[in-house]
């Protein structure tokens, strides 16, 4: 799980502070042993020399140089940590809300919009911030998405926020960091990022603002119509119209298109006024629900 590879802005400040101050702390280690070997072998007695060196008491230009510079370096990194809360912290306008509860011993996701309840297989949107409300029914977990560039506890009768923006489209594998019991290790997170397409976004409007939505329902969109099938997983079925035809995204033009052709006596209606692009992304959008 490779930490040192955020997806995030927020996880990209984390990261850009902890490259500073690991490169910092490297020359300080360099300078400090540097200088300790210089000593060791230049000023070594000589053998047989038993006389005592130069006796010094202080002096005042060093050590005004040792304790100015680190309490100056600590300064910069106290600002820089600031800066970096700040932007970890910041609210993200427009954001999309989602609770993330723990259980013993799986993770459960709750969107708000659409509204939707999964579980341990987290999909977000790519380029959209997301407002995570991190809680806990049982006991502590801590939700840690290494690439998310950092991690935050769950716990009981309290809720935590962690605002994040996944920029990269990619799966990321995370995992519950805070050991919470028997089963601990197997409370992985596996994060898919994907794109909004267009495209399905302009198909969900596609069937809302047709007569789609008086006979088939989508779960997650609002109208619950049963008279013809549900349509909340019709991309992942293989075959349409109760074994008619194969489903593949011609079929399935071809079946909105005109399902009469198809099937005659369906009660289903041509929708042959829709336009190309209207098509189009109605059929991708319905491929897509799996
Ligand atoms: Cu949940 Cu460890």
């Amino acid at each position: 799980m490779p930490s040192f590879d955020p997806v995030s802005p927020q996880g990209l400040s984390i990261s850009n502070l902890f490259w500073f101050e690991l490169i910092v702390s490297g020359l300080l280690l360099a300078l400090v042993v540097g200088v300790l070997v210089i000593a060791l072998t230049r000023f070594r007695a000589a053998p047989g020399d038993a006389t005592e060196p130069p006796q010094r008491h202080g002096n005042r230009r060093l050590e005004v140089i040792w304790t100015v510079s680190p309490a100056v370096l600590l300064a910069i990194v106290f600002v820089l940590v600031i800066a970096t809360i700040r932007t970890v912290d910041a609210d993200q306008p427009g954001a999309r809300t989602l609770r993330v509860v723990g259980h013993q011993w799986w993770w459960e996701y709750v969107y708000a919009d659409p509204q939707a309840t999964t579980a341990n297989e987290l999909h977000v949107p790519t380029g959209t911030p997301l407002q995570m409300s991190l809680e806990s029914i049982d006991v502590i977990h801590s939700f840690h998405v290494p690439q998310f560039g950092w991690m935050q506890d769950l716990v009981p009768g309290k809720a935590n926020r962690m605002s994040i923006l996944v920029d990269r489209a990619g799966v990321y594998d995370g995992y519950c960091n805070q050991y919470c019991g028997l089963q601990h290790a197997w409370m992985r997170v596996r994060v898919v990022a994907e794109p909004l397409t267009p495209s399905g976004a302009r198909g969900e409007q596609v069937f809302l603002q047709n007569t789609c939505v008086a006979c088939h329902a989508i779960r997650g969109l609002p109208p619950t119509a049963d008279i013809g099938p549900d349509l909340t997983h019709v991309g992942g079925r293989s075959t349409l119209g109760a074994g008619v035809i194969d489903n593949t995204p011609d079929n399935l033009r071809r079946w909105i298109f005109n399902p009469q052709a198809i099937k005659p006596g369906v009660l289903m209606p041509a929708y042959q006024k829709l336009g190309d692009a209207d098509l189009s992304a109605l059929v991708d959008y319905l491929e897509s629900l799996k």
